[in-house]
């Protein structure tokens, strides 16, 4: 529903774009959505939006019980069918093929994939040796790019298709003790700009979603961890990485939810190849 409401509510200085951009009706009333990585924090916000949003969703990611949870907290979709829960390991092609090709039949297609899963470490650069690298870099980036294979093959084939990356401010502003995560989303920002122009005339968009630091135990994991190495409290350490990104206050991870869904929407239409920092 249109609301331009030009006067703003108690906290003008949080609103913004997102807040009018999606108090309009994103028409995904029972689109079928596969996202992947919906147990973490931001996957949990982004299932919310798009379940209030009426589409039916296929959430993907290893732990089942969780993913379970999620599902059964979230509204029907539209028209009153329950959301699926499909177990994949990015880890493995086989697995995510199988993912795919379960939520594919069970949809009955696949209008949006969306990528939340991640998982990174930070760490003093000389300190990282290949093994961390290699654990940072394969979810995030080589489990987005097997996902990716599995699921633009399918898309082209349809001739239809909006996918959505969510991969991290740190592309542009890397952290000096969070190196790894940033070279992936820097490597997955490249392929969103890259692949959008061979899935183009195919009929399918791609974009990125880059958040800055959000609220979440993930952030509070890498801060305690790097409290830890510089004998700071895990405060000082937030304050200190705040500073260093130039934000004043964390996002939360609604915020990211709603441009991902944006993204996910025909509003977005005829937007490819880019990406909204967070
Ligand atoms: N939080 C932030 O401040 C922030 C900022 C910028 C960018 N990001 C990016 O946003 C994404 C999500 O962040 P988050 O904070 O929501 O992370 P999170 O809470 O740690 O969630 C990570 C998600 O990834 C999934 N995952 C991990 N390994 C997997 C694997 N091998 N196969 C399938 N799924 C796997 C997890 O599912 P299972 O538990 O089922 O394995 C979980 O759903 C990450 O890529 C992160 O880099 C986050």
């Amino acid at each position: 529903m249109a609301n331009y409401a030009l006067w703003a509510p108690a906290r003008p200085w949080r609103v913004t774009a997102s807040d009018r951009l999606m108090s309009e009706d994103l028409q995904l009333s029972d689109h079928r959505i596969v996202l992947c990585g919906a147990n973490g924090t931001l996957g949990r916000a982004i299932a919310r939006k798009l379940a209030d949003e009426g589409t039916h969703l296929a959430l993907l990611g290893r732990n089942i019980e969780a993913m379970k949870a999620v599902a059964d907290g979230l509204p029907n979709s539209a028209s009153g069918r329950r959301h699926l829960v499909v177990q994949c390991d990015l880890g493995q092609q086989p697995s995510i093929d199988t993912a795919i090709d379960t939520a594919e039949k069970d949809l009955g297609g696949i209008d949006v994939f969306i990528s939340a899963a991640g998982a990174s470490q930070g760490g003093i650069f000389w300190e990282l040796d290949d093994a961390a690298w290699q654990r940072n870099l394969e979810v995030k980036l080589f489990g987005t790019l097997r996902i990716l294979r599995s699921v633009s093959a399918r898309m082209t084939q349809s001739n239809r298709g909006r996918i959505v990356i969510v991969a991290g401010n740190s592309a542009e502003k890397p952290d000096p003790r969070m190196l790894p995560g940033a070279a992936a989303n820097a490597a997955l920002l490249t392929i969103v700009r890259g692949l959008a122009d061979e899935l183009k005339p195919r009929g399918v968009t791609i974009n990125a979603v880059s958040p800055g630091p959000v609220r979440s135990p993930r952030l509070d994991a890498l801060m305690k961890a790097e409290a830890e190495r510089s004998g700071v409290t895990p405060e000082q350490a937030t304050a200190a990485f705040l500073e260093r990104s130039g934000v004043r206050e964390l996002a939360a991870p609604e915020d990211v939810a709603d441009y991902v869904a944006f993204f996910a929407s025909n509003l977005s239409s005829y937007l490819t190849g880019t990406s909204i920092t967070v």
